[in-house]
């Protein structure tokens, strides 16, 4: 080990050692934009809605053209992202945990004497929770999301949560984006849900070089802000919930994004699957027992809009949601934070030119709570 490198990991062990995992969340409350000097500034600067930038229509071949058909080749990045990293890593903000090696399937492995639950390393695959990711919703919420979008099974979903006045989050994979381009729309412009990052590609990210994580969040950040008139993301999620110290680091200190993983998980991605780890009934059963369970901690369960029946087991448990008295609220609008880095959400104001300008206020908690659905009233 060298030198620097001892240097980080104690510096690494630092921030992490002192804090123990909490069941609340712990994003800063009402903070709307990033500091004047985050990377994020420059790489994803643009015009509001309406100036002179001109954004290609979602699913026109110009809007996709420029992007990556597959797996990121890191010897194209956008040099802007390349050397954001690599003033990152200077500035001792990307932690040198070693890459994992993945094995078909099974949880990623680390080299010899780095521990998956070690402070240095600290696996979410392994339930390892670093500070300030959010793992968790506010007591009485159910956060409402869904992975691996847009597929065939989303139209449906997108009509269920339409005709019940539902918003979510969509951690939407970038491929996707290119192949439903018209559920990407239905999802954003016509029911206003919240956009947010599952990669380009798919993969386990912390088998993934640094490099490649910038690409597979980067191509992902980029698409979404050009398919939504300009909002940076906010949010992502890692595939298979894999992320480590030096993953979530790459998204937060390059890209400005925060990680989100879940408390409680259905396996609903695996029904479509030849041999499904659990029938519908069974997660139904699951599914009763959180709903009707206590609300001290509030809930943010895996869901997926990749198959018919994955989108069947939400709809089926939504009644539950509904008469139990939880509060719904869109992934990305937990604790009453905006859902993009530069605007509230898809259909308030994009404020490219002003990110960082104190005098800019997201509207106050109570403003937006009474303007989010409660209670059982709005949906019955
Ligand atoms: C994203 O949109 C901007 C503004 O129109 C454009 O300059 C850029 O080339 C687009 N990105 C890709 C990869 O096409
Ligand atoms: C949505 O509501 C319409 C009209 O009531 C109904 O025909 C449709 O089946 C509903 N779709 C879903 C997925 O709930
Ligand atoms: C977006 O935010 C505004 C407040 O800025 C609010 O009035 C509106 O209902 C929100 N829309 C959605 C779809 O969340």
């Amino acid at each position: 080990m060298s030198c620097l490198t001892a240097v980080l990991l104690l510096a690494t062990s630092a921030v992490y050692a002192t804090v123990a995992p909490t069941p609340e969340v712990t994003l800063p409350l009402n903070k709307w934009y990033h500091e004047y000097d985050h990377p994020v500034h420059t790489l994803f600067k643009r015009g509001a809605v309406g100036d002179a930038i001109s954004y290609s229509a979602v699913g026109t071949p110009e809007w996709a053209t420029g992007f990556p058909p597959g797996v990121p080749d890191t010897a194209s990045l956008p040099q802007a992202w390349v050397d954001a990293l690599n003033a990152a890593v200077k500035a001792g903000k990307i932690p040198d945990t070693p890459v994992s090696t993945g094995s078909n399937g099974m949880n990623p492995v680390y080299p010899t004497g780095y521990d998956p639950m070690s402070q240095t390393v600290c696996s979410s695959t392994y339930k390892c929770v670093i500070p300030g990711d959010l793992w968790n919703a506010p007591a009485g919420v159910v956060g409402l999301s869904f992975d691996d979008g847009p597929q065939p099974a989303s139209p449906q979903l997108y009509q269920f949560l339409a005709n019940n006045s539902e918003h979510a989050t969509h951690f939407f994979i970038g491929t996707n984006i290119l192949e439903y381009p018209d559920m990407f729309t239905t999802a954003f412009a016509t029911n206003h849900d919240d956009i947010a990052v599952h990669t380009w590609t798919h993969p386990y990210m912390t088998t993934k070089t640094n490099l490649e994580v910038l690409g597979e969040l980067g191509w992902t950040m980029e698409l979404i802000q050009n398919s939504t008139g300009g909002r940076v993301p906010k949010y992502w999620r890692p595939p298979y919930g894999d992320s480590d110290t030096r993953v979530r680091a790459v998204a937060k200190e390059v890209f400005g994004l925060i990680t989100v993983i879940w408390n409680q998980d259905t396996d609903d991605w695996s029904l479509s699957e030849p041999h499904p780890a659990v029938s519908p009934e069974e997660i139904q059963q699951q599914m009763t027992q959180w709903l009707t369970g206590p609300k001290d901690t509030g809930l943010i369960i895996l869901e997926h809009e990749l198959s018919d029946q994955s989108v069947k087991a939400f709809m089926d448990a939504y009644p539950l949601m509904v008469s139990n008295g939880w509060k719904r609220i869109s992934v990305a609008q937990l604790d009453a934070s905006p859902a993009y880095q530069n605007s509230w959400n898809s259909t308030s104001q994009v404020n490219p030119a002003m990110v960082g300008n104190p005098t800019i206020q997201p509207p106050t908690l109570s403003d937006t709570s009474t303007a989010k659905p409660s209670g059982t009233s709005e949906t019955g």
